[in-house]
Parts: C-alpha cells; structure tokens; sequence
C-alpha cells in the first residue's frame, strides 16, 4: 500500500443490510470531510486479520463525509470479511487507502447496471449519481432472495421502475434472461458486478458488442475467492531483473514503480492487456481471462499473484 495515500478513519457506523452482509460507515475522527471520490470508485482496507481487502463505495463521491461500504461474510474466508464482521466495530479505528476508480462511468446516453449479490454496491452509487445528474439508467439486479438482497427496498422505493429485482432461489435455471437487452447492440453502456457466471454471462451474450461498451468490476468477494498476499520475488528474464512483490502491492505496480512499462487497462483481470509470460515458477491465477490450460505459461500480472518466486518475462520475448 502507497503511505502517502493512507487514511486513518474511525468506523462510524455497523449495520446489518441482509443475511450476511454488514454495511459500516469510515469516516475522519475529527468529522472532516473525506477525499472525493466518482461512481465506481473503491476503497482498500486494511482488515482486522491483517489481509487487504478492496470494497467499493456505495455512497455518492462529491463531498463525502463517510466512505460507505457493504460485507459479505464468506463462509471460505480466510480472514478477510470474517475479521470484518467479527473484529471491527463501531469507534474503532480503520486504516484505508483513498478511493481509487477502475469502474469509471463513461459518458453514454443510457446505463445498464447489472448487479448480482454483494456486487449491487458500486451500482448504488452509480445509479444514485445518475439520478442526481439526470443520466438515464435501468438497474437489474439479481440476487438468491430478498433476505440475501442488500438494499433492494431502498433501490426499488428511489428509483422506482428503473429497478427490475430478480430473485432465482440459488438455482441456476431460474436466472435472469439477459438476451433482450444484448439481442441489438446500441450505443448504451453496461456495467455488470456480481458473481462470476452472471460476469460471464454478460460476457458471453455482449460478444457482438463493442468490448469498451462492456465493463466489468470483479474484486469483491461476491467472487466466492478471497486471497491472502503472501510477498515473492518476481524475476523477468530477458532483462535479469528481480524484485519483491510485497503484500499490498501487484506485480504491474512493482514492475511500474521499478520503471518497466506493461500495457494495463481494467486492472482488475477482466480485459487481458496485462498478460506476460510465465516462465518458471507457480502462479496464483486471479483473473478471468486466462484459459485453464494456459496456467502453466502464463499469467495476470494485474491481479494474479506467485505462489512463492515465480519469473516471468514480457509476451514477445
Ligand atoms: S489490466 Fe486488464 S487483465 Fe490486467
């Protein structure tokens, strides 16, 4: 984690929002206003267990006086929303980065927010900015049921027949039928956060889309994975270099901040512009890009990890 971006907030409020899901309130100890932010942002917090964990911002970015941020705890935790929930309370004290954006809104006529589970919360704010803003939107949001469905009556009440709610009881047959809104490309953007098939489904049924018109935000959780970062040593071999890729760090920001240039753009391991070679070593693949039977040669460099030193080495080499 960059020290010059840190903030050292108190948590101002612990709420449950749904089964599972705790929404808690950062803000300044002395009630400052907080650094802004745009839809799509996120914040990464230093859990109690000590892992990082990246969330995105539910409220609106302008003049923030809190960051606002919703939990799920994963029964497969291995620290990260576990220790949320059970470790952190009201008046404690947080230590996170300052908002970052890789969901950006770009400028369309139309939105299409897509949320699944936990994955609904970027969407909050995004359809709040653009109720504020005049910007017209739809939001689906497609969770197990209304119990496991975080705001879904604040979303409903605000924003009224912009809201289609889905609830499929956890069984696959009964998801959502997106093919309508992807059948006939048109120039509106969507935005689709939640559990890896419903990505995937996006995925698949925008194919004859323009990619840039596609965007998908993935970090959370509602993936089902939560990672610990454990340091290695990266080496590229066609230049001999090595480096540390400490906890809070990626390996593209460890080869950035040394000064090698990689081509970037989601950074989030959805789009594959960030991939290198895997040369030796084993890698922990986090993205969704990569085929299985490409594990072994390559890999992620914005999200995927070694598990213990790996070397890699740029795609033409
Ligand atoms: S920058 Fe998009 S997959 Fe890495």
């Amino acid at each position: 984690m960059n020290k010059s971006n840190e903030l050292n907030l108190l948590v101002s409020e612990k709420r449950e929002v749904a089964k599972d899901i705790l929404e808690f309130r950062f803000a300044a100890p002395d009630g400052s206003g907080l650094p802004p932010f745009s839809p799509g942002s996120h914040i990464a917090v230093m859990t109690p267990s000590g892992a990082n964990r990246q969330y995105s911002l539910i409220n609106v970015g302008h003049q923030p006086e809190f960051y606002q941020i919703a939990v799920k705890l994963e029964p497969e935790s291995r620290g990260g929303s576990q220790s949320m929930h059970a470790d952190l309370g009201i008046g404690d004290p947080v230590t996170v980065q300052a908002p970052e954006n890789s969901f950006p809104l770009i400028e369309a006529p139309e939105y299409l927010f897509i949320g699944g589970g936990i994955g609904i919360t970027p969407l909050v704010g995004m359809a709040s900015f653009c109720d504020a803003n005049d910007k017209p939107f739809r939001l689906i949001y497609c969770a197990r049921s209304e119990e496991h469905a975080a705001y879904c009556e604040q979303l409903k009440s605000t924003f009224g027949d912009r809201v289609v709610v889905h609830f499929d009881g956890g069984d696959p047959e009964k998801a959502y039928d997106f093919w309508e809104e992807f059948m006939i490309p048109n120039a509106n953007h969507t935005y689709c956060c939640g559990p890896k098939p419903l990505m995937e489904e996006i995925q698949a049924l925008s194919g004859h889309w323009p990619e840039e018109q596609i965007h998908f935000e993935d970090f959370n959780p509602q993936s089902g994975r939560e990672y610990i970062n454990s340091p290695f040593v990266v080496s590229i071999k066609s230049t001999g270099e090595s480096f540390q890729v400490d906890e809070a760090s990626t390996i593209l920001e460890t080869l950035r901040s040394n000064g090698l240039r990689v081509p970037s753009s989601c950074e989030s391991g959805t789009c594959g512009s960030c991939k290198m070679r895997l040369v030796a070593g084993e890698a922990e693949h986090r993205d969704f890009v990569l085929e299985s039977d490409e594990y072994d040669s390559a890999i992620m460099v914005c999200v995927s990890r070694g598990r213990g030193d790996i070397e890699i080495d740029f795609e033409d080499y």
